[in-house]
């Protein structure tokens, strides 16, 4: 019998500080309706100066990890697209500010959104080869920028999941079987030189669907699965509409009783994304933790995953749920956490927007701003990020 490896805690983080969309509508002088209906997203995450991608994944998994995990953690895997450093990976900091023992292999990857997906079957790929390896940390943490008045202002947002990866998980076990497809191409990118990224909007849509469409009929080809065999389809989110498109493109010939089930499901699975906006590569997860917490799926229901990151690499991959999984992925009140977050005016929100760090090596020191968040950045210094 094939051991059952995958997804046993998760956890997540985003900032204290949110943008109304309705709000910035109005103020870009655009129909609320194109933000919520059109785009399918209500409000978007700001980031204060004193969170980044590594504050935010350390905050995500030091909620969930115990003393036994610290000590057990055998590799750390830390995904993200808006790294702090070309060299030095961010799992390295998240390492010493959890305390995670050093007998532990600790790496970043990149492949844009699709970079977390990579990590996780990574980590489950390293407890199949090591024998004597018990947990791997998974980290997916990212700020997504466009820019102010720009067509992707609207899919901005940013936060950090953290996935502990174990034999036996509680939450999500992962079939061994996928589907991925990867071919270079310009639709969405982030040069070194720009903190904001670029991208050609449409045909950055029509790819993730094509993604889609070729890795669903590879799986299905692979498996003989059909997509009756899913009680939840789950998706990268870039904003809610997109996943939508993507769900009907797949059910659009299946009969409507399943269309409606699913479509129920994937409402569930996006109450959080609606709120957050886009955090690029822990977007599926956060995605997967709104299902958890907000539907009563059965233990050993299967759902499907399909994740894209643009560049571009799709994957449709899948699991199974765990008897105790409704208990276990509780450990972060997603809800609670958005509904005390602090509003911004859309003046506020530029402001914050338009706050930088010294690119110069001077110091600069940051009174701090977040007031929930265990771990924050205190400043700069001989070009060094401070972290308390
Ligand atoms: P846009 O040009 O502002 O939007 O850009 P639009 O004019 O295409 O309108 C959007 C939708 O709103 C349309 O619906 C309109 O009809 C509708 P659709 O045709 O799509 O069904 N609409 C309205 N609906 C109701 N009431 C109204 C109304 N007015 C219009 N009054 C775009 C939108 C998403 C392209 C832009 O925000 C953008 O460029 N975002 C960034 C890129 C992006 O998110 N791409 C997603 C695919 S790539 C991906 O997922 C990877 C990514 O996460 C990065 C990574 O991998 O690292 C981005």
């Amino acid at each position: 019998m094939i051991e059952k490896i995958g997804i046993d805690k998760i956890g997540f983080y985003t900032p204290e500080f949110y943008l109304d969309l309705t709000e910035l509508a109005h103020e870009r002088d655009v129909d609320p309706n194109k933000f919520k209906i059109g785009i399918g997203q209500d409000e978007q995450a700001v980031v204060p100066l004193d969170q980044d991608v590594v504050t935010m994944a350390a905050n995500a998994a030091v909620k969930i990890l115990s003393a036994d995990d610290l000590a057990e953690i055998d590799e750390i895997i830390f995904a993200t697209e808006s790294g702090i450093d070309q060299s030095k990976a961010g799992a390295l900091y998240v390492q010493r500010l959890l305390g995670i023992n050093p007998r532990a292999r600790a790496l970043e990857v990149k492949e844009a959104c699709y970079g977390a997906t990579a990590a996780l079957q990574t980590a489950v790929d390293h407890l199949i080869a090591h024998a004597d390896s018990q947990k791997v940390l998974v980290l997916g943490s990212d700020v997504a920028r466009y820019g102010v008045a720009t067509a992707g202002e609207v899919t901005q947002g940013a936060g950090a999941v953290a996935m502990l990866v174990t034999r036996q998980p509680r939450i999500l076990a992962l079939e061994r079987t996928s589907a991925y497809f990867s071919e270079d191409i310009m639709d969405f990118w982030r040069p070194n030189y720009s903190d904001t990224a670029f991208a050609k909007g449409k045909y950055s849509t029509e790819q993730y669907l094509r993604f889609l469409d070729l890795v669903w009929h590879d799986y299905q080809a692979k498996t003989s699965a059909e997509l009756a065999d899913f009680a939840a389809v789950l998706f990268h989110i870039p904003y809610t509409k997109l996943g939508l498109k993507g769900l009907r493109q797949i059910s659009a010939d299946s009969n409507t009783e399943l269309q409606e089930s699913l479509l129920a499901q994937f409402t569930k699975a996006t109450v959080f994304n609606r709120r957050v906006g886009n955090i690029y590569t822990g977007s599926l997860y956060l995605s997967l933790l709104s299902l958890l917490q907000n539907s009563d799926l059965p233990a050993n229901a299967r759902l499907g995953l399909f994740s894209y990151g643009s560049g571009a690499v799709g994957e449709f991959f899948t699991g199974t749920l765990q008897p105790r999984y409704q208990d276990v992925s509780q450990q972060v009140n997603v809800a609670e956490m958005l509904d005390q977050r602090q509003k911004l005016s859309v003046s506020e929100y530029e402001t914050f927007f338009n706050q930088a760090l010294p690119t110069d090596g001077s110091e600069m020191v940051i009174t701090p701003i977040s007031k929930n968040a265990t771990f924050y950045l205190q400043g700069m210094t001989d070009h060094q990020r401070l972290y308390k």
